[in-house]
This record gives structure tokens, C-alpha cells and sequence, in this order.
């Protein structure tokens, strides 16, 4: 998905020559008004100082066309857009600073950091290991020979599902290639993913045991039931539950307030309750004000575009979820994608970015980064310290998702920021969903209060979609409180030490078995790699005659080469059940072949619980 065609194309832009400080340059079909010899253009950024002469940039450092010493003191850019096309890195005579950048004799700016500042260090706890050479041969091959039998298989036998009638001369509706994939590769493997369950997604979970007579076609439930240990649910803190204060508190609002709204926030559909859930989600999270909406994923793709819009650029992060794409494609922003969690290169894109601007010559309207919490595919956790210093160094925007932070990282549960002990003010944007660590549904944006009354007006998501219902609000309500403490328990601060606990033991157990897993020592998502397509089938099939529940992922979800099992830690979960599965997945390792892992194994029994680890 991070390979998106808008994604292509913008990494493919041709870089455009450097235009020359916008004080020089003045373009023909830009509308502009002079006062005080100064001109402003339709961009609000001041362009052109020497008359009516047009001048066109058409070199990098510019020293034909510098302004005299009069000019450069009377025409400074005055804003941060006007003077991201004019910085350079050539070294020049420094002449006067403004908003952090230096205003330099040749007509250029460049930045006031004379001395190259390190970007401070997020805590180095993460690990991708490579692949070894000969899974990756054979990952390829399998893949290979599923693909060819799936071909021999659609040749001779004729597929027992519905197809397009009386469509002679129509292109053909459906993708080719995604059938094939889905009918062909997918099906073989159809019977993990999906299950129906019959139960709350809490530390166990009961799957409806179900048969299939043609492989994989259709599936018959057998009216058993199957109560396993539950892997694989975002349920972080534990709250998906039965029965306790959220059930309760949930079931009583929907007597009181019904189950839905059938309006908009914008119109009828705003109950005291939403705007109690505003308050406290603001007062949790450390900002000014918050605006909630019934869905995560429309949270991302319906408010994005009401903040950035044809003339921005997106820096986004490769990994960066498909709510986030989508709303990127739909705002009209030109979209370019850093490698993940790479610092280094956000900071190249960045400079690149000021220093070339649009295509048209003109700087970006704004800039904006756009990164998760905690990757919940590759279990890594995002280096905020160092972009928050970018971001700040090239004045860009920075947008975060925290859907799989919000509530499971940080001593207080409050998410990456108080997991790094940030100021949350720092990030201009602060997004995250109710779905994970509140077990419930729904999405929030977060920040300053003009950001969210920017919303309530222009958000779509706030003006056309049905606003939250009162008995799922009121489960976020009761779930936040408890992490606050709110309640006069410390049953909130248990929680989140408990899957802090529960996450480190799972992970270093799991390396200690030698398997390979990926991403951040912290993180509560732990996907440990199989590689090969048809190990996700064996490793899930065999964990649920075990008794244990757990998701497969693998192409085109993740790169053909990078098959993997996730397991997703809770608070929920006991030191007995995380053993109990643990030392099945050591046995099935051995069986199958798993123990890919080079590092070096830690001998010593690993201990469950340390306090200065857990503090
Ligand atoms: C990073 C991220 N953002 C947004 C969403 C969408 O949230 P929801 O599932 O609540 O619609 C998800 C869903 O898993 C996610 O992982």
C-alpha cells in the first residue's frame, strides 16, 4: 500500500533546479499588489522588490542577481513559506537571522545552525534482523510454485463461484490478478484468517469451529466451539470485557441514551456525552481540546483533507497505515514516503523539499509529517525526540497516528509522548483510535483548540457522519478514567504495568528461543517472522489445536519476503498463559523450522518481573 502510485510518482519527480530567492523571482501570471516597494503576492509570500522587472531563476547560488546591500536589509522574507524556496547551503557572509534562518549576503538564506547539531537519540531497543539467504531462496520458490500450481489449477478446472453475466465487450470489473491471488494462493490458507467468534476478544477468546468440504471454497460451522488463548487482539490494557465498571457503565447508558444518535455531531446528533468524552480525551492526552468521531479509520481519511490540500507535500512514513493513504489521496497533497523510521532520510527529503519547492517554482503552502505511534506490522515504536527536533529545525507540521500507543505505552498510558516524556504539545497533530487499548471504536484528533474548532467546521467526517453512539462512548469514557485513576483505583496503573511486564518477558522469551522477531523491546505487537507463505498456514493451524488464537500476515499485507505471525500482548494476559503458549511455539519452532535468529541467546532464565525494569 505504501507503494501507492501517488507515492511513485512523487519519489519520481525530476528535482527541479533551485529557484532563486523568491525576492528576485516575479512570474507573469502571479497576481500581486505593491506597498511599501514591497510586492505581495496571491501566496501571501512577498516575491518581487525590483519593479516591474521579471526575473527567472536559473541557477543554484545566484550571484549574478543578488540584491544590493540596501535591499537585503529592507527585504527579508517574512514568513517561514516565503523562506523555505530560499534556502541553500552555500556557506555566505551572514548578514541578519530571521525565524532561525540567516539571511546571507548573496541573496540566500541558510540555516543559523553554523555548528552541525546532533538530533537527539530515541533509546535504541529495536531489531530487524535480515533474512538468511537460503529462506529467502526458498520463500521465492514457494511462492513461485503456488503461483504456478494456482495457474495449471485455473486452467483445468473451472472455479465454483459466480461470474460476470451478459458482460460481452465490458472491461472486466474485477481485478485479474487479485481474483487469481484470492482463489488461487489466498484460499489455501483461507481457514486462518477470519474466524468467527462467539465470545469478547479478552485474554481467551471462543472461536466457532467451522469444516471445509472444498478446500477452502466455502466453510460449514460444526456447532462446537473451540475457547482459546487470545493473540490476536489489539485488546492492550485488557478492557474487552463481559462483565466489570466498562460493561456496566456501557449497558446503562444504552438504557438511558439508546444506541444511536441518527444524526450528525454538526446537526442533531451531539449528546452531552460527546462532549464529555472531548474533555476528558483532551485533559488525558495533555492538550487543549479534542474532537472525537465514530470511526478510526475516517478519523484519518476524512479530516486529512481538511488540512492539507493541493500546494502541500506529505512527508509519510513507508509504513504509515491505509487510512492515512487514503486521506493523503483524497486532500490533493502531493505525497512523498521516507523509509521507515529514518530519521536521516526524512531530514534529506525535508531540505530537499524547502530547497526545491513545487514543480511550479513556488514553495510548498506547508509541510507536514505523517507517522504512527507504534508500527503495529513491524512492532516498532517511532523516533519522536529526533523528529520533533526536524521538525521544528525546517518548520514542518508533524501529524500522529497513535492508534496502537494511545493507552498501551508510557507510565501513564498516555502514548508515545509520555512514553519518551515529551511535551504532547510538541506535536501539532495528535490522532488516535478508541478500537485498541479502550476496547471500544471510534478516533480522536487532539491539539490546540484552534486546530480542533478548524475541525468542527471543515471536518467531513464531523459534518456528514453519524456521530458516536452513547453506549460505545460511555465504554471509552469508564476505560479512560481507569487509566487516569479517575475512578480512585490504581486498577488503571496496574494495567499498563502489567502489559509493559507481559511485553518484555513475551519478547525476550521469544529471542531466547531463537526465533527472529521484529521491531521495539516496548512494543506490545510482536510479529515473529516465518517467511515462508505456507509456515503462516502451519503455525496457526498447529497453535489452535493448541488451544491458542493468533493472526498470520503475509503478502501483499507485508513484502513477498516477510511472512510473519503477530502476536498482540494484553494487559490481561497471565504469566501462566503467556508460558503455556510460549512453550508451544518453542516446540512448533523446532518442528518447523523457525529458529532463523543469529543473535546471541541470553542463557540465564529470563525473569517475569523486575521493578526498576517496570517503573
Ligand atoms: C495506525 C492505524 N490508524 C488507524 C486505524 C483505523 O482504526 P479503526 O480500526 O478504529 O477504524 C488503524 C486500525 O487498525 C491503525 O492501525
Amino acid at each position: 500500500m505504501s507503494g501507492s502510485d501517488e507515492y511513485r510518482h512523487a519519489s519520481r519527480r525530476r528535482p527541479l533546479p533551485v529557484p532563486l530567492s523568491g525576492v528576485f523571482r516575479a512570474e507573469s501570471n502571479v497576481e500581486s499588489s505593491s506597498s511599501n516597494g514591497k510586492v505581495w503576492t496571491k501566496y501571501g509570500s512577498m516575491m518581487a522588490t525590483r519593479t516591474t522587472t521579471r526575473l527567472h531563476a536559473v541557477n543554484t547560488c545566484g550571484e549574478e542577481m543578488s540584491p544590493s546591500a540596501e535591499e537585503k536589509k529592507t527585504t527579508p522574507p517574512s514568513s517561514p513559506s516565503s523562506l523555505r524556496n530560499c534556502l541553500t547551503l552555500c556557506g555566505a557572509e551572514e548578514v541578519g537571522k530571521i525565524n532561525g534562518y540567516t539571511w546571507t549576503s548573496n541573496g540566500h538564506v541558510h540555516f543559523s545552525h553554523t555548528k552541525k547539531k546532533k538530533l537527539q537519540k530515541s533509546p535504541s531497543k529495536e531489531s530487524f534482523e535480515k533474512v538468511p539467504f537460503i529462506t529467502a531462496a526458498l520463500t521465492h520458490l514457494g511462492f513461485y510454485i503456488l503461483m504456478f500450481l494456482g495457474f495449471i489449477n485455473q486452467l483445468f478446472f473451472v472455479p465454483k463461484v459466480a461470474t460476470e453475466k451478459n458482460r460481452q465487450g465490458y472491461a472486466p470489473l474485477y481485478d485479474n490478478f487479485e481474483k487469481f491471488y484470492l482463489r488461487y494462493v489466498y484460499r489455501r490458507v483461507r481457514d486462518c484468517w477470519n474466524r468467527p467468534i462467539c465470545s469478547v476478544p479478552g485474554a481467551t477468546v471462543t472461536l466457532k469451529d467451522r469444516v471445509t468440504k472444498d478446500y477452502g471454497w466455502t466453510f460449514q460451522f460444526t456447532g462446537t466451539e473451540t475457547q482459546c488463548i487470545n493473540l490476536g487482539s489489539y485488546n492492550y490494557l485488557g478492557f474487552a470485557e463481559a462483565s466489570g465498571k466498562c460493561a456496566e457503565e456501557s449497558i446503562e447508558t444504552l438504557r438511558k441514551f439508546g444506541c444511536a444518535s441518527c444524526s450528525t455531531r454538526l446537526e442533531l446528533g451531539t449528546m452531552p456525552i460527546h462532549d464529555e468524552l472531548e474533555r476528558l480525551t483532551a485533559k488525558f492526552l495533555g492538550v487543549e481540546d479534542a474532537i472525537v468521531f465514530g470511526m478510526g479509520f475516517a478519523t484519518n481519511s476524512l479530516n486529512l483533507p481538511s488540512l492539507v490540500s493541493k500546494g502541500c507535500l506529505v512527508l509519510s512514513d513507508e509504513k504509515n497505515h491505509a487510512s492515512l493513504i487514503l486521506g493523503l489521496r483524497l486532500s490533493g497533497a502531493v505525497i512523498q514516503i521516507f523509509k521507515h523510521n529514518n530519521v536521516k532520510h526524512l531530514e534529506e527529503c525535508l531540505k530537499k523539499a524547502i530547497v526545491f519547492g513545487q514543480s511550479t517554482g513556488e514553495p510548498w503552502k506547508k509541510i507536514v509529517i505523517i507517522v504512527e505511534g507504534v508500527y503495529s506490522m513491524e512492532g516498532s515504536i517511532v523516533h519522536l525526540p529526533e523528529i520533533i527536533e526536524l521538525k521544528k529545525k525546517y518548520k514542518a507540521y508533524l501529524y500522529m497516528d497513535e492508534a496502537h500507543s494511545t493507552g498501551a505505552m508510557g507510565k501513564h498510558g498516555r502514548g508515545v509522548c509520555d512514553y519518551y516524556s515529551v511535551d504532547p504539545r510538541e506535536i501539532d497533530i495528535l490522532m488516535g483510535t478508541f478500537t485498541k487499548s479502550f476496547a471500544s471504536a471510534g478516533g480522536y484528533i487532539a491539539g490546540t483548540k484552534a486546530l480542533i474548532n478548524h475541525l468542527r467546521i471543515y471536518s467531513h467526517a464531523h459534518t456528514y457522519a453519524a456521530s458516536m453512539s452513547p453506549p460505545v462512548t460511555q465504554q471509552i469514557i469508564t476505560s479512560m478514567q481507569i487509566i487516569m485513576g479517575e475512578d480512585g483505583t490504581d486498577d488503571g496503573e496496574k494495567r499498563i504495568k502489567q502489559l509493559a511486564r507481559n511485553t518484555r518477558y513475551f519478547r525476550r522469551r521469544l529471542n531466547q528461543i531463537g526465533v527472529i522477531t521484529y521491531g521495539n523491546e516496548d512494543s506490545p505487537v510482536v510479529p515473529m517472522l516465518v517467511y515462508l507463505f505456507s509456515k503462516i498456514g502451519a503455525v496457526i493451524r498447529t497453535l489452535t489445536t493448541r488451544n491458542i488464537a493468533t493472526v498470520g500476515v503475509g503478502f501483499p499485507a507485508t513484502p513477498l519476503m516477510q511472512g510473519r505471525i503477530r502476536f498482540c500482548l494484553s494487559a490481561a494476559h497471565t504469566k501462566e498463559q503467556l508460558d503455556y503458549v510460549l512453550s508451544h511455539i518453542e516446540e512448533i519452532a523446532d518442528t518447523l523450522g523457525l529458529k532463523y535468529s543469529r543473535k546471541p541467546r541470553v542463557p540465564t532464565k529470563i525473569e517475569y518481573y523486575s521493578d526498576n525494569e517496570t517503573e
